[in-house]
């Protein structure tokens, strides 16, 4: 096998272990003279001076397309895949910034983070699962089958915002939504009027979103908008994502206590279902804002009236098996 081809084959399974469907070898060019999607200097490793890649740093060869592709997927999520992302609401309305934001729970790094035991499933799981959590549950919609070109053009994508990143290194804002000082207790009644002062104007009275304001304003509640199950839907995680980060622009500039009223207006109303979040939080633990109820004892907070799902086939990720099947 040429030299360049087998350089191509190692750099393309270590940014997606999936990229490429058997017999579709990535034909890579060059590559001498830029550093490999995945490129690990771990010895001399420093967190907070590491910058995720920009996208114009995405190289030219196979990968970099399929990278591309990953990076699209991201960005145009409902128009990209209606069948899996039904609503108006993308991966970037969260992910800000391509996913390199680190106060709006950030990608960059995530290829190094997984597997990992997550407690609301309590067992490990794969980057792909962990992105269809967000399908099934951020997006309501459905799974995106692990071994289709998208979630591997995804992974792609996932790899290369996490270049240089060694695995089990901790990176600022890493594997969620940066906590806020103090919990505070939102007030629906005020929240309403944050609202109406303060985002009413691009995601609409009735919280339904915008395609016409550029970048194109999310579904903050309604059939088009993040799931009962979603990370989202909890109000301290809102509140957190809503402090650092809107009015979009003008992240920072709401009090805490403004945050939480409006998180807490915001979350009060109906939106999809999740099946099967009951069997959530499998050995107890989980955090207290959770609004619904699961089977090992915590009392839903605050739960929202939730819309039943029409796409309910595809709604569940299922749990790993707990024994050995091979
Ligand atoms: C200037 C227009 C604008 C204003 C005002 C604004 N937002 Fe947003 N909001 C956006 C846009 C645009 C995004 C998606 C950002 C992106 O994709 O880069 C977003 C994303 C969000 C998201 C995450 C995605 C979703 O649909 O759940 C939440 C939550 C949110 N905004 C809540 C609020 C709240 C609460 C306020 C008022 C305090 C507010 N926004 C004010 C434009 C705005
Ligand atoms: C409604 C907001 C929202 C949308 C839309 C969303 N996510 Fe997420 N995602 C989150 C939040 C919040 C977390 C972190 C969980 C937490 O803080 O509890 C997260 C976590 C993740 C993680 C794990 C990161 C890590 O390192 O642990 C991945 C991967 C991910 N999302 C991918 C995606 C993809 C891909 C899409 C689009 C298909 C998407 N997300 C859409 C809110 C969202």
């Amino acid at each position: 096998m040429p030299r360049h081809l087998v350089a191509a084959l190692v750099v393309a399974s270590l940014a997606a272990c999936r990229a490429g469907e058997p017999g579709d070898a990535p034909a890579a060019k060059g590559g001498a003279d830029r550093p490999a999607a995945t490129e690990v200097r771990a010895a001399s490793f420093d967190p907070a001076a590491w910058r995720a890649p920009a996208d114009s740093e995405i190289p030219t060869d196979s990968l970099g397309a399929s990278i591309r592709r990953g990076l699209a997927l991201l960005q145009h999520t409902p128009d990209s895949l209606p069948h899996y992302a039904p609503g108006r609401i993308a991966c970037r309305n969260c992910h800000l910034d391509g996913g390199r934001n680190v106060d709006a729970a950030p990608l960059a790094g995530s290829h190094a983070r997984f597997p990992k035991y997550m407690e609301r499933t309590g067992a490990t799981i794969t980057l792909a699962d962990r992105v269809n959590y967000c399908f099934t549950r951020s997006l309501a919609g459905r799974r995106l089958p692990v071994e289709s070109r998208e979630m591997s053009d995804i992974l792609a994508y996932l790899a290369f915002i996490s270049r240089g990143v060694p695995v089990g290194a901790k990176l600022p804002g890493a594997g969620g939504l940066v906590a806020m000082k103090d919990t505070l207790v939102g007030d629906t009644l005020r929240g309403a009027s944050v609202f109406r002062g303060k985002c009413a104007a691009c995601h609409g009275a009735d919280g339904a979103g915008n395609p016409a304001i550029p970048p194109g304003v999310p579904a903050l509640w309604g059939a088009k908008s993040y799931s009962v199950g979603a990370s989202m839907a909890r109000e301290e995680r809102a509140a957190t994502f809503i402090w650092h980060n809107m009015p979009f622009g003008a992240g920072k500039t709401l009090t805490p206590q403004e945050a939480f009223d409006v998180a807490a207006y915001v979350n009060a109303h109906a939106r999809p279902d999740s099946p099967g979040k009951e069997l959530d939080w499998p050995a107890g633990g989980a955090p207290n804002d959770v609004p619904y109820d699961t089977k090992s004892g915590h009392k839903a907070h605050r739960p929202p009236p939730v819309l039943p799902r029409t796409n309910a086939d595809g709604a569940i990720v299922p749990r790993p098996p707990r024994a050995a099947t091979l």
